[in-house]
C-alpha cells in the first residue's frame, strides 16, 4: 500500500481520493480551510459514478506537518493557487516523495520547483471530468486517458513513476507515462485557450461556441496565433493547425453541455487560470521576441474581470444612473 496525499479537495481531488482509497491505497488530503476539513472528516467523501454512490473516508489535514511523509503527492489545486501551497508542500514532501501535478495550463511546474526537487516533479493531463456538487460530493462526468511525464523531459522513465502509473490504472484511471509531456500539455492548452476565455466572456456553454460565427472566428484567431507561436519556438504538437481546430471542435461537441472551468470561476467571482493559458502563450511569444496580440487581448480581458475587479465593478453598479444599465 502506498501513501498518497491529495492537495486540494476540489472535484478532481474527490474523484482521485475516493477511487484511490477504494483501490486500497492510504489517502490523506491537505486542505487549507479548517471548517471544510472538519466537515470532510466528519461526513466523508461521496463520488457519484452514474447511478452508484461511492463513499470513502480519507483523513483530511489542515496542518501539513501532521501528515506522514507520503510516497506520492497529487497537486490538484487550481494553477493560480500553486504559489499558495508551496510552503505546505515543503512541509509534506520528503526527498523520496514524487509530486504529480494534473493542473491546467503551463506554468504550475515552475512554481512547484520552489517546494520540491525538480527530479521529483511530474506533470500531466487528464481527460477525466468531475463536477463538484457540495464540499464533500462530486459527480464523475466523463472518463478518458491520463498522461504523465517528468518536468524535465528524460530519455528513460524511473520505476517510481511506473509504480504510480500502475496505482492509477488499478484505481480505474487509464494512464501512461511519457518521456516528454510538453506536446500533451500544449495540446490541452490549445483546447483550453479556444474554449475557456471565450465561454467566460460570453457566458456560453462549450457546445454553443460552435453555433455563432463570431465565437467560431475568435476561436480560429486565438488558435492560429498560438499555433504560430508554438511552432516558432520549436514545440512539436504532432498535428497541423487544421488538426488542432478539428480537435477543439470535437471537444466542444463532446463537452457541449459543460460550463467551462473558467466560466464557473467567473460566475463565482473567483480568480481564473488565464495566466497559465493564454498568458502562457504570451510568455512563450515574449521569450522568442514575437507578438501575440490576440492571446494578450484575452489575457487582459479576463484579468480585468478577475475577482477583485469584478467585485469592485459590482459595488459601483448602483451608482450608475438607471438608464445607463
Ligand atoms: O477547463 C475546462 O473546463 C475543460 O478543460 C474543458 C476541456 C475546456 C471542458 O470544459
Amino acid at each position: 500500500m502506498s501513501h498518497i496525499v491529495v492537495v486540494g479537495p476540489g472535484a478532481l481531488g474527490i474523484l482521485f481520493s475516493v477511487r484511490l482509497s477504494k483501490a486500497g491505497q492510504r489517502v490523506s488530503i491537505f486542505d487549507y480551510r479548517p471548517d471544510r476539513a472538519e466537515y470532510l472528516n466528519e461526513f466523508g467523501l461521496k463520488l457519484l459514478e452514474g447511478q452508484e454512490e461511492v463513499w470513502a473516508n480519507p483523513v483530511v489535514f489542515v496542518d501539513p506537518t501532521e501528515i506522514d511523509a507520503p510516497d506520492f503527492v497529487m497537486v490538484l489545486v487550481k494553477a493560480h493557487q500553486t504559489e499558495g501551497v508551496v510552503r505546505e508542500l515543503k512541509a509534506i514532501c520528503s526527498e523520496q516523495t514524487l509530486v504529480v501535478s494534473l493542473q491546467n495550463g503551463i506554468g504550475a511546474g515552475e512554481i512547484l520547483k520552489k517546494a520540491v526537487d525538480e527530479k521529483n516533479i511530474f506533470l500531466g493531463t487528464t481527460t477525466h471530468g468531475a463536477n463538484k456538487i457540495s464540499w464533500n460530493q462530486a459527480r464523475h462526468a466523463g472518463a478518458g486517458p491520463t498522461v504523465l511525464g517528468p518536468l524535465m523531459p528524460q530519455e528513460r522513465l524511473s520505476e517510481r513513476i511506473d509504480r504510480f502509473v500502475q496505482i492509477l490504472c488499478d484505481a480505474g484511471f487509464e494512464t501512461k507515462a511519457v518521456c516528454d509531456i510538453y506536446p500533451h500539455l500544449w495540446k490541452k492548452l490549445l483546447i483550453n485557450i479556444a474554449i475557456n476565455p471565450l465561454t467566460a466572456l460570453t457566458g456560453l456553454k462549450n457546445g454553443m461556441l460552435l453555433e455563432h460565427v463570431q465565437t467560431l472566428r475568435l476561436q480560429e484567431m486565438v488558435l492560429k496565433e498560438a499555433f504560430t507561436v508554438l511552432c516558432a519556438s520549436g514545440v512539436d504538437l504532432g498535428m497541423d493547425l487544421d488538426g488542432c481546430m478539428a480537435l477543439v471542435k470535437q471537444v466542444c461537441e463532446a463537452t457541449g453541455e459543460n460550463v467551462s472551468s473558467m466560466l464557473q470561476d467567473r460566475l463565482n467571482c473567483r480568480e481564473t487560470e488565464i495566466d497559465f493559458m493564454t498568458g502562457a502563450v504570451l510568455n512563450k511569444a515574449r521569450e522568442i521576441g514575437i507578438e501575440a496580440p490576440i492571446n494578450e487581448m484575452f489575457t487582459n480581458l479576463i484579468r480585468f474581470n478577475s475577482k477583485t475587479k469584478w467585485q469592485q465593478f459590482r459595488k459601483r453598479l448602483p451608482e450608475y444612473p438607471d438608464n445607463a444599465l
